[in-house]
């Protein structure tokens, strides 16, 4: 495989080379080089670069950048396609979205950034007492209205910051009945203690902390996101459009008590969330094999806005993302609940947490 990956990029190299000072004939030949090489046909994967690169709006700076990107998008559409083509009915299906010429070790940089560790215990478990039998078997908050529309974090880790809000515009809308969108820039801002680094990394507990602390946070519309942390609170003077009282966290590595939590309300979530699977995830529910591969270090952070079964039996928890519409279901992504391991699928289970209203 590396042998492989690193002749298709020294081929882009010599035929980048070849073509700015050899006559045409060499150029066909150098274009069929990789293609053999990779066993497909090198000009239809070219004309659906080319299609992909434009439906993006895709520029790069030169041509060299532009034949590495072709390379890796090569390779991650040879990736999706096989992995289209070996799943059944259930399998999730993935495809080249606006993630495609980015390498998985690019992704996870651009978006992933470790969790503390919670000091969990003590907080109580407001929900510990309802039995599962009491709980509805399905649930969607976006349904019932306590969710706003799907948000894009764009050049920002800021994962952390859009789950807290959500999850606090949800028991802001189930205990007010009124949904406003709450100002994930505060949090980026202002929520600076401990571990919270703005566009670099936070935690949900802590930002709970800090609106909890805060006497609440101030609407999307009065304080809006700017995709970087500006290092400089602009909170003062801007009213409160919602407040909490505190936060609890769900007892970790037990699904169960997730499903307690999220038939109340949205909760913050960490898990996995930069693998191939999440680079290029579309539709169905991500774990219904059994077999996509994730990690259970917590590297984002999402919100799970509701549980249910699907047409094919598959248990799964609804996530609300922070990629914009254009990733997932509309922002959204089905993952397996109720996996055997207790940490549930890609760690989900293993430090959620939401805001007590
Ligand atoms: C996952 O399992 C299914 C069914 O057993 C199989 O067809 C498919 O190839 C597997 N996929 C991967 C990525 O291993
Ligand atoms: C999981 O949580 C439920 C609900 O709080 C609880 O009844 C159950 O004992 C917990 N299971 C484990 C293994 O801790």
């Amino acid at each position: 495989m590396a042998i492989a990956s690193s002749s298709f990029s020294l081929a882009a190299i010599l035929l980048i080379i070849i073509m700015y000072c050899c006559p045409t004939g060499l150029v066909e030949a150098a274009r069929k080089g990789p293609a053999a090489a990779g066993g497909g046909d090198d000009s239809a994967m070219r004309e659906r670069y080319e299609k992909w690169a434009a439906d993006h709006g895709r520029t790069y700076k030169d041509s060299l950048e532009k034949a590495r990107r072709f390379e890796v998008f090569r390779t991650n559409a040879l990736f999706i396609d096989s992995f289209n083509a070996a799943g059944g009915k259930k399998s999730p299906r993935l495809t080249t979205n606006k993630f495609a010429d980015l390498t998985n070790e690019e992704f996870a940089e651009y978006y992933g950034r470790p969790f503390s560790t919670p000091v969990i215990g003590g907080s109580g478990f407001m929900y510990g007492n309802v039995r599962p039998s009491d709980v509805p078997a399905n649930i969607n908050w976006r349904d019932r209205g306590a969710v706003t529309q799907v948000k894009n974090q764009k050049d920002c880790a800021s994962c952390w910051a859009f789950s807290a809000v959500a999850a606090v515009e949800g028991i802001h809308q189930i205990r007010s009945h009124n949904l406003v969108a709450l100002s994930t820039q505060q949090l980026l801002d202002c929520s600076t203690g401990r571990n919270n680094h703005g566009c670099n990394r936070g935690d949900m507990d802590e930002a709970f902390r800090y609106i909890t602390s805060n006497g609440g946070i101030a609407a999307e519309s009065d304080y809006p996101y700017e995709d970087r942390a500006l290092g400089t609170c602009r909170a003062s003077g801007k009213p409160v459009a919602a407040s909490i009282r505190g936060f609890q966290y769900v007892p970790p590595n037990n699904e169960t008590a997730l499903l307690l939590a999220v038939a109340h309300q949205p909760v913050s979530v960490a898990l996995d969330g930069v693998g191939k699977v999440s680079q290029f995830f579309s539709s169905g529910v991500f774990g219904a094999m059994q077999n996509e591969t994730c990690t259970t270090d917590l590297n984002h952070a999402m919100t799970a806005v509701g549980y249910g079964t699907d047409e094919h039996g598959t248990k799964y928890w609804l996530m609300k993302n922070s990629w914009g519409t254009d990733w997932g279901e509309g922002g959204y992504m089905k993952i397996a609940r109720d996996v055997a391991s207790n940490t549930g699928l890609c760690g989900l289970a293993m430090q959620p947490s939401y805001p007590v209203a």
